[in-house]
């Protein structure tokens, strides 16, 4: 992995000494695969599921023995999408050798109707599935599953942002899914993603195929104590400095949402050498000034009385009552029932998330933006 120019890294895992903590989670992952569990992973969007996936299969490949797939599925929109994705990873994990693309998935791919081509731009390989050559998805991850059985190593798969898997249209994603979980009981799953309560209701529902079938673990906030110490030891490695209610000051302001809390950390450590408080408010600034243009569409998205009310919900999180007289007559929202029926639309967007019995609104930077509307 290249070294990144800046220790806070935002986009992806970069390797261990630029991931924070998490060394319970970590053991508590490794405990539930050594014992032969499979595991859900969720939480909110960008407290860091996808980076603890990476940093637990590095440590899966190169201390357990392990091979790891990982299968992202956010962009998918139907089972022969999945199919492809799968049957991606795998052909990256396993198709190349050093005499060109391996027999044996050559041969798996044409069983299943795939065929591989190369991106005239980046010239990697790309696998399709060609139209109606899927017609029996159980087919084709059956054939996916016997090529893992022959593996001789411990296989584990992560499927990310698998609630997906539940819009999916026509045929029933998650029976199909959870057939080929079973037939493949040697190969260890996880199952992540973002939508909480999405994920909850595919996993713990009593008439859906994949009930009590796994682990539920859901990823919190990294501590301040260990984020603390994760950010000085940085600074001071590049001889820049950076108090304690600084961090502070940044990580309730992020709401402990590892995303955020990089972002304000990477702006202070590309600008300052010695980081004071109003530093921070300077790099806040900035941030919600360049995000503006994104956040502003919400507004065109939303009705009128959505938007009143997610802003309100802004202002005034964490929000425990919203259909309280005190709340609706401050910002003045109308009918309580009008109250209501828009929190209710907000929370199936998972645009507000109700977090512990109280409101908020998912995306801190967001939130911080509108309430200062
Ligand atoms: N433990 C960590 N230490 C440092 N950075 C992290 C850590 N976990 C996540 N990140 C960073 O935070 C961002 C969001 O994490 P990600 O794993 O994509 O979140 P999620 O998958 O939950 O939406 C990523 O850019 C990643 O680089
Ligand atoms: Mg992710």
């Amino acid at each position: 992995m290249k070294e990144p120019f800046n220790p806070f890294v935002i986009n992806t895992y970069q390797g261990k000494d630029y991931f924070c903590d998490r060394e319970n989670d970590l053991k508590i992952l490794i405990s539930h695969i050594e014992n032969d569990r499979n595991v859900v992973l969720y939480a909110w969007r960008r407290l860091g599921k996808s980076a603890l996936i990476h940093r637990f299969f590095e440590e899966l490949e190169t201390s357990k023995g392990c091979e790891t797939i990982y299968i992202d599925l956010l962009a998918t929109q139907n089972i022969d999408e999945a199919i492809q994705s799968i049957a991606s990873a795998i052909y990256e994990k396993y198709g190349r050798t050093t005499a060109g693309i391996s027999a044996s998935i050559q041969k798996l791919l044409a069983s299943i109707g795939a065929t591989i081509s190369f991106n005239a731009l980046s010239g990697l390989p790309e696998i399709s599935i060609g139209i109606n050559k899927s017609e029996q998805p159980g087919q084709s991850l059956k054939a996916l599953g016997d090529f893992l059985l022959s593996r001789k190593k411990r296989i584990v798969i992560a499927i990310d942002e698998f609630q997906q898997i539940a819009d999916y249209e026509g045929a029933n994603a998650e029976a199909i899914f959870r057939t080929w979980v079973q037939q493949i009981p040697e190969v260890r799953f996880i199952f992540s993603g973002s939508h909480r309560t999405l994920m909850e209701a595919i996993f713990t529902e009593k008439k859906r195929p994949f009930y009590q079938s796994s682990q539920l673990e859901s990823l919190q906030p990294i501590a301040l104590e260990a984020y603390t110490k994760f950010i000085t030891e940085h600074f001071q490695a590049a001889k820049k400095s950076i108090e304690a209610d600084s961090i502070e000051k940044i990580y309730t302001w992020s709401r402990g949402q590892t995303y955020t809390v990089q972002l304000v950390c990477n702006h202070l450590f590309a600008n300052y050498k010695k980081v004071s408080l109003s530093d921070v408010d300077v790099v806040f600034d900035q941030i919600l000034t360049q995000q503006q243009a994104v956040f502003a569409n919400f507004q065109k998205m939303l009705t009128r009385a959505q938007w009143n009310i997610f802003r309100a919900v802004a202002k005034e999180e964490p929000l425990q009552n919203p259909l309280s007289k005190d709340f609706i007559q401050k910002h003045n929202l109308g009918a309580a029932s009008t109250v209501s029926t828009a929190l209710k639309a907000l929370e199936r967007l998972e645009l507000v998330v109700k977090d512990e019995g109280y409101y908020l609104v998912h995306e801190v930077q967001l939130a911080r933006w509108m309430a200062r509307l």
